[in-house]
């Protein structure tokens, strides 16, 4: 089985103040953008999770996302047919399986690469152990794999069995998710500055820093949801000047590029990348092609709100 697994922007994301359990209540408007890691998934019928990786710099044990979703799925497996959990090993008679991940997404830099991979192998191996878990339960183990995680499910009710979600609000510590209309045609310019933002310490950063009341307030709009260039002057990320006090220089990127497209660039999640919008193809490529040659940044130009179907 293999299935594409895309990246996330948060397009709008306020921060609360720090809660007794050490996370901060969020308001944040995810989508999906046309940026994909692959999976495939083979059974090993000998009940091994197992985990290969095109990226060499990133563990392939139960540091990796993607294992922590299979091993949960697996013990909850053991559980729902009466057995032992095997969170610690591989037992003979339990579905396991062998995942092969080509790494695209860039790691640390606020696109949820890692979630998306976790939800994806949620999903996958639901289908392919023929387990049947309720999108409720999914949710529920995706909500303790990371915050993130549950956006890419759509939320309880789920979408259809194999569908990733491609746009919602997502509140709670994250993990509350509404689904909501995307924003159409419009196109994503991604600047990927080549620094890695450890998204703790842009939290920790955040509470030393002075606290903007109104985080919970709603974005919105009469009626239709505004084209891409209205859109963005609506948006705001209430972690950037917190990922900007660890990296002046990603700051100094922002504003700089915001001035060479004459149009806000925001940052997605705790960064480092940045992104804006546009309603025409060709606009953003050019935009895209100025950034990248006048601030030797990486761009890319992808659709915003893809859906990604398992591929069997
Ligand atoms: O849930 P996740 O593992 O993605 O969170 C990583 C870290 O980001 C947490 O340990 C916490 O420090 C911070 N965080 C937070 N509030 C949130 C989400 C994440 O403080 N709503």
């Amino acid at each position: 089985m293999r299935v594409l697994s895309p990246a996330k922007i948060n397009l709008h994301l306020r921060v609360g103040p720090k809660q007794l359990d050490g996370f901060h209540p969020l308001v944040t408007w995810m989508v999906t953008v046309g940026l994909f890691d692959t999976l495939d998934f083979s059974l090993d019928t000998a009940g091994r999770v197992g985990l290969s990786c095109s990226d060499p710099s990133l563990p392939v044990d139960d540091r990796n996302l993607v294992v922590r979703a299979a091993r949960l799925l697996q013990a909850e497996a053991a559980r729902t047919s009466g057995g032992e959990s095997s969170i610690s090993g591989p037992v003979a008679g339990e579905p396991g399986v062998r995942i092969e991940l080509l790494k695209v997404i860039p790691t640390g830099g606020g696109l949820g690469g890692g979630s998306s991979n976790a939800a994806v192998t949620l999903i996958a191996l639901n289908e392919l152990w023929g387990l049947n878990l309720p999108r409720q339960r999914l949710s529920e183990l995706a909500a303790g794999i990371g915050s993130d995680v549950p956006f890419f499910l759509g939320g309880p009710s789920g979408i259809c069995p194999s569908t990733i979600c491609s746009s919602a609000i997502c509140t709670g510590r994250g993990e509350v998710v509404s689904r909501v209309d995307s924003p159409s045609a419009t196109w994503v310019v991604l600047m990927l500055p080549d620094m890695s933002m450890p998204t703790p310490a842009v939290y920790r950063q955040f509470d030393q820093m002075p606290f903007s009341p109104g985080w919970n307030e709603a974005i919105g709009w009469s009626q239709q949801c505004p084209p891409a260039e209205e859109l963005l002057r609506l948006l705001r990320n209430d972690l950037e000047p917190s990922a900007f006090a660890i990296s002046p220089e990603l700051g100094r990127l922002r504003k700089t590029a915001e001035t060479l497209v004459s149009r806000p660039v925001r940052m997605s999640g705790s960064g480092s990348s940045l992104f804006t919008l546009f309603s025409d193809r060709e606009v953003a490529e050019k935009a895209a092609f100025l950034i990248h040659s006048q601030l030797a940044l990486r761009t890319m130009t992808v659709p915003i709100a893809v859906i990604s179907n398992l591929q069997k």
